[in-house]
């Protein structure tokens, strides 16, 4: 039967209604339910956002989403309660602060009401299981109290001292050592260097591995040739691993990466790939050490997977599970931090010459050791200016620059202002760092000395305004750890070497960054070095 031109018309006119009515309705919907929930009560404020009537603020999102951290940062400054509301209908809602109040409200006072959310472990869930990381609740708490308990025990201190001085002595200063005398055009990429280093200390402690990715070629001449590509392969899997599931966060539309994972498409297929083989690995290792436990052939390991596999109450899986959550909490985290810190010291020989007295003192001070051997923890600790220029360094340029959290039922924040059931509440480290409330107006200067009382002792800030390290009960359990490992590098690289950065930034700024779970330099960091000795000491 034919069908006339009019009726044809009229068919394909009400096959489009049908999705734009279904549209109207969905966003309908939330705009009611949202009116609903935040009528009588004190919105989020959005200084400076333009915001849509339909779309909320989807388009200032997609515009700015390559520059997040700059333009909440931006917003945040600019705003007198320093934080901004967010509203994309059907996707998300929430809000970034810089505000000490929010920040010890959510991470502290109602700790209780803010878990990492369904949301957010639903991403990860695939990579990191439900490991320390990604578990809220009970889960969370005993793998917590257990992982605290042996981060304070004197064997796992010593262990970590002893890993970073190995890795220091054996293969980062004979790496460096390398390039120095080579023919005088070695370019190291700094920022590699550092995550290879971090990469293996953080495999040792975690699960007593050596992946030796920072093992050089017997015939290198320092720019990079490394030992065995094999070995570096975990390494690889594991960072391709934690980009690619980066980009499901940055995914404005929720939906979209579910689909394509379970059409097995595009970037889903290779995460799939990728953590299959960071699993596979971390497998293996976890059921060598099981059986070694069992035969009794293993109870001198001082590792943190030794110390849960002495525990026959978890699986294997469990315990992939724990051990990745280390190696993504310590992988990337020291080696940034790193990286902008030698950027900085480049331009402030001032602060280069004190931090060298500095380590110059301590060597003096301990006894039996000589230059080019790591100092122990006592003399690291006891460094107060080198603590302070680091610090100093992590709140301009903090290795992890945002969190969030989700809400779980109806809150208010300490001023009053409404949060809602399932909004994402995310506190800003980076634009923290930039406010002047909180650091007086040279916040944009790099001054170390503003961590030091008169007395010269490093002076400590709270932890709900310099956020570097979470605060509350999930604060960084590798926080001591961590400054061992930075003091460590940064005394034995400038007590042998002068680093000059060979870094091009457009107009003398500030290098870019990639936009990841860690605030990574964009392009690496290239550097020469040359031997203090024949530089001459002053500089
Ligand atoms: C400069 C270096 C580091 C910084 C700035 C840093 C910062 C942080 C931050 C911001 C968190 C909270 C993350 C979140 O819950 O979303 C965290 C958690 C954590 N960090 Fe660190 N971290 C550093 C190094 C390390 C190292 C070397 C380790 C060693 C293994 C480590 C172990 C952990 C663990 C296990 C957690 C999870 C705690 C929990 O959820 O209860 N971190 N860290």
């Amino acid at each position: 039967m034919a069908i006339d031109s009019s009726s044809s018309s009229e068919l394909q006119a009400s096959a489009l209604s049908l999705p734009v009515l279904l549209f109207v309705l969905y966003i309908s919907y939330h705009l009611i339910t949202r009116a609903l929930t935040t009528t009588k009560k004190n919105k989020p404020t959005t200084h400076g956002l333009k915001s849509h009537p339909l779309l909320g603020h989807l388009l200032e999102f997609l515009k700015n989403r390559h520059r997040f951290l700059e333009w909440s940062t931006e917003l945040i400054v600019a705003s007198p309660d320093h934080r901004m509301g967010f509203w994309i209908p059907g996707m998300r809602t929430g809000i970034v602060t810089g505000n000490p109040a929010d920040v010890e409200h959510v991470l502290r006072t109602n700790f209780a009401n803010y878990p990492k959310g369904e949301h957010a472990a639903a991403m990860l869930r695939d990579f990191l299981g439900h490991g320390l990381f990604n578990s809220d609740g009970e889960q969370w708490l005993w793998q917590r109290k257990n992982a605290s308990h042996e981060f304070s025990s004197r064997s796992l201190r010593r262990f970590v001292v002893d890993v970073v001085s190995d890795e220091v002595a054996c293969r980062l200063l004979p790496l460096l050592r390398r390039a120095a005398d080579g023919d005088g055009r070695v370019v190291l990429d700094l920022q590699d260097v550092l995550e290879r280093f971090a990469f293996d200390t953080i495999c040792m402690v975690a699960f007593g591995h050596d992946p030796c990715c920072l093992c050089l070629a017997a015939d290198d001449d320092g720019g990079g040739g490394w030992a065995d590509a094999k070995k570096s392969e975990f390494m690889r899997a594991f960072g391709e691993a934690q980009d690619l599931i980066v980009r499901r966060f940055l995914d404005p539309v929720e939906v979209s990466w579910k689909v394509k994972k379970w059409l097995n498409v595009g970037m889903e297929r290779r995460l799939k790939k990728a953590i299959a083989d960071v699993h596979a690995f971390a497998m293996g290792i976890v059921r060598a050490r099981r059986q070694s436990a069992s035969a009794s052939v293993d109870h001198h390991r001082d590792d943190v997977l030794s110390r849960f596999v002495a525990s026959t109450e978890h699986s294997d899986e469990a315990l992939r599970d724990i051990v990745l959550s280390f190696l993504i909490a310590g992988r990337e985290t020291t080696s940034s931090a790193l990286t902008w810190f030698f950027w900085l010291l480049s331009s402030r020989p001032a602060v280069a010459a004190r931090v060298l007295a500095e380590v110059r003192a301590a060597r003096e001070a301990s006894t039996g050791t000589r230059p080019g051997e790591p100092l122990g923890f006592d003399a690291l600790r006891g460094m107060h200016y080198l603590h302070a220029a680091l610090t100093e360094s992590m709140r301009l340029y903090p290795p992890a620059p945002i969190d969030s959290q989700s809400c779980a039922a109806d809150d208010t924040l300490p001023d009053g202002t409404h949060v809602g059931k399932g909004w994402s509440v995310t506190y800003s480290a980076y634009a923290m760092g930039r406010l002047p409330a909180i650091w007086g107006d040279d916040c944009a200067e790099y001054r170390p000395e503003r961590w030091l009382g008169d007395d010269g002792a490093f002076r400590p800030e709270s932890p709900f305004r310099y956020t570097v390290f979470h605060a509350g009960p999930r604060m960084c359990l590798g926080k001591e750890m961590a400054y061992v490992q930075m003091k460590s590098v940064v005394a034995s690289v400038l007590e042998e070497f002068v680093v000059d950065v060979r870094k091009e930034v457009a107009g003398g700024g500030v290098p870019e960054h990639v936009l990841s779970v860690t605030l990574r330099m964009k392009g690496g960091l290239p550097v020469q070095v040359r031997r203090r000795e024949l530089a001459g000491s002053a500089e």
